[in-house]
């Protein structure tokens, strides 16, 4: 199917920034990065919901290290805004004890999502923690939550599909847009 040129999401248009056939060879090569570094260990996935759930289902098949997936509901961001909390399901967290743990991102904004997880996973004797983002945009970080694995540094701009929403709407877009309008 051909990519539209523009589309329209709520009151904001939106551009084509990453298509589809980059957005998987990149998630490719994403995946041997990680395989080489992970080696023999097994690994704990943690998918972060919705936003990465595109993503984590993209890079699994690629994976040669032993891991069980998991999937573990964040929400941070309001509309177009990262907001001041993380909302956590602290039961499940406390079965990663003692495990080493991947956790899988759309992206890293503020970084204040990855902050708050990575630091409560640390305080439950937790294994290693590490974190692959398939986006990061550089200029926004605040936290100290900058990606042990990137797929695509982009600019501040606010991007949709591939997973990513504006308002619950364009996450089943199968290429990444950007926003024009802001
Ligand atoms: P952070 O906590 O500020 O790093 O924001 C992280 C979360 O906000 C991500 O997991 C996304 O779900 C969401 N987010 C950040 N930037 C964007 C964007 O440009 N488009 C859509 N969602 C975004
Ligand atoms: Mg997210």
């Amino acid at each position: 199917m051909v990519s539209p040129t523009e589309i329209i999401l709520g009151d904001l248009r939106f551009k084509p920034l990453i298509f589809n056939a980059i957005i998987m060879e990149r998630i490719r090569e994403l995946a041997k990065e990680i395989n080489e570094e992970i080696g023999s260990q097994k690994i704990e996935l943690l998918a972060i919901l919705d936003g990465a759930e595109a993503f984590a289902k993209a890079i699994h098949p690629f994976f040669s290290f032993e891991n069980q997936l998991h999937f573990m509901k964040i929400k941070t961001y309001d509309g177009l805004h990262s907001s001041a909390s993380a909302d956590l399901d602290w039961s499940e967290l406390d079965q990663l004890r003692g495990k080493n743990i991947l956790i899988l991102e759309d992206i890293i904004d503020s970084g204040f999502t990855a902050y708050k997880l990575t630091e409560s996973l640390k305080k439950r004797e937790i294994g290693d923690v590490r974190l692959a983002s398939l986006l990061h945009k550089p200029a926004q970080l605040k936290y100290p939550a900058k990606p042990d694995f990137t797929g695509f540094e982009i600019g501040p701009e606010f991007v949709v599909g591939f997973g990513m929403d504006y308002r619950e709407q364009g996450r089943e877009l199968k290429d990444i847009y950007r926003c024009v309008d802001l």
